[in-house]
């Protein structure tokens, strides 16, 4: 902790102890993030944990003492980006032999000590479960050893530690409300770099988030990989309600229940949450989303292919019928809901029907935006074990392009539905394109840009929207809105 320049050590029973001036003791961290959010609400509980050890963060790559990179490999262009980030630092680590560079996260977990063999400035490997252990970890550096955990956890979820909000605009913040992934989908890498899914207790992911709300937070992104199987019963592994004992059954908490709780305990923020899984994704939720106006109409839910034949192969677990099945439910329940996808594109045997498939089932459901891939095989996932990576390059690019341009369709017809209505937004700062514009959000997750005036970020504001493109809405504000 720090007061003043001097730094306090409290470590001894709250005893507290002068030791250095801060000039003498603390060290600068610079902390770059990569993949999903998960992943950037994981660096803020590195932050955390490093601050206890005297480290402070630092935007600066050159003034720090310690560069992490907090990793992604969920496809190959990830890891490759990451690979040219740890070649570029090479000048830095010139002029500053005793800088120290480590790889977290999902690259560490996947290659171990490898990365240590295969790229020669990394000193530090840790994986996703070990950040408890970096302090004795900096120590082995400081030693002149290099150092590795990417030992995987079946209960850590960090539930104790407050994160240091990274390059936060103040407004929306993200709270991890369970950790790994129990599915293994063919093509996926995550089970192998997270480990066994579990669920966080809902006692400290309500208090972060209260905490969130009194620090003046207007939104908050529940974050998992597949929240709709979030189960609290008293910690440890993922379980199924049936298994529960009386015990378990009595303290247990599923994800309806989850959001309802945070709903009514923070009723001026709004609520998201990302990801649903649609085989998990069950009507208590979408009620849950309905009867809370502070629960944002809006759900992620990948679908990755239109066909049944590749989404057995996926092993996603559900079929294209159940999944239009659980969109109907959503516009039912949910009318003006705002739906995302997840689309990979040329997955192993992928022929034109199934891609037919894929444009067909997006015809059907007219989603708002959608996040697309071609699909990148992965090593030691059941799909790089069972199948060949087979269409060929030129077709993955082919189809690729074509969903993105009938999604690109699709996005604009659902926001010209808009036009002409009273949208309210949160603002979550200045346009990108312009200081003179604010841009926020509308509960269906569309971005609105607007004159700024008087507003400010952290505000909700009612705009009129008078025009769009494909990723944007266009409007005036009309009013001060009082909440979400
Ligand atoms: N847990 C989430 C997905 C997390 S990964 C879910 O189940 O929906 C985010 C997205 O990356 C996935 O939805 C998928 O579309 C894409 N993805 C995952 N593995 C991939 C691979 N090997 N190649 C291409 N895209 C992939
Ligand atoms: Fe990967 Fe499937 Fe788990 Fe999502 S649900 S993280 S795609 S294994
Ligand atoms: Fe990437 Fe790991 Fe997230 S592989 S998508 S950072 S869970």
């Amino acid at each position: 902790m720090r007061t003043g320049n001097k730094v306090i050590d409290e470590t001894k029973q709250g005893e507290a102890l002068l030791i250095k001036s801060s000039e003498e003791t603390e060290k600068k961290v610079y902390i770059e993030s990569y993949g999903c959010q998960m992943n950037f609400s994981d660096s803020e509980i590195v932050a955390s944990v490093l601050s206890k050890k005297g480290y402070s963060t630092t935007d600066k790559a050159e003034e720090a003492d310690l560069v992490l990179l907090n990793t992604c490999s969920i496809r190959d262009k990830a890891e490759q980006t990451v690979r040219k980030r740890i070649s570029n630092l090479k000048p830095l680590k010139k002029s500053n032999p005793d800088m120290h560079i480590g790889i977290l996260g999902c690259m560490a977990e996947r290659l171990k000590e490898d990365l240590l063999e295969e790229e020669k400035m990394v000193d530090l490997v840790v994986g996703p479960d070990a950040y408890r252990n970096l302090p004795e970890l900096i120590d082995d550096l400081d030693d002149g050893r290099k150092a590795v955990n990417v030992i995987l956890s079946k209960e850590e979820t960090y539930d104790d530690i407050q994160p240091v909000r990274l390059g936060s605009n103040g407004v929306s913040a993200f709270v991890t409300i369970m950790r790994g992934c129990d599915n293994m989908c063919a093509f996926c890498v995550v089970p192998f770099t997270r480990g066994r899914e579990r669920s966080r207790d809902p006692k400290s992911i309500l208090k972060e988030v209260k905490g969130l709300a009194h620090q003046g937070y207007k939104e908050v992104t529940l974050l998992g990989q597949n929240v709709d199987s979030y189960l609290w019963y008293g910690g440890g592994p993922k379980k199924d309600f049936d298994k529960l004992s009386d015990e378990e059954r009595a303290e247990s908490m599923d994800f309806a229940q989850l959001l309802e709780t945070t709903a009514q305990s923070v009723p001026g923020m709004r609520i998201r949450f990302s990801t649903s899984h649609p085989k998990d994704m069950h009507d208590d939720v979408l009620h849950a989303i309905a009867k809370y106006d502070n629960i944002c109409n809006y759900i992620h839910l990948p679908i990755q292919s239109g066909s049944n034949r590749i989404l057995k192969l996926m092993n996603r677990g559900h079929t294209r019928d159940w999944y239009l099945d659980r969109i109907k439910r959503i516009r039912e329940i949910i009318p003006d809901c705002g739906i995302s996808q997840d689309i990979i594109s040329s997955f192993c045997t992928e022929t034109d029907q199934d891609h037919e498939d894929t444009l067909d089932l997006m015809r059907q459901v007219q989603y708002d935006f959608g996040y697309m891939f071609k699909y990148s095989e992965r090593p030691n996932t059941l799909a790089e074990r069972k199948f060949s990576d087979d269409v060929p390059e030129e077709i993955k690019t082919k189809r690729l392009k074509d969903i993105i341009d009938l999604q690109q369709e699709h996005s604009l017809i659902r926001n010209q539905r808009y036009i002409g209505g009273t949208h309210r937004i949160l603002v979550e700062g200045t346009s990108k394109r312009s200081d003179e514009h604010l841009f926020g959000r509308t509960t269906q997750n569309t971005v609105v840009v607007f004159p700024k005036e008087t507003y400010k970020a952290g505000q909700f504001v009612d705009v009129v929207v008078e025009k769009c493109t494909s990723a944007t809405l266009l409007g005036k504000a009309v009013a001060l809105a009082d909440g979400p």
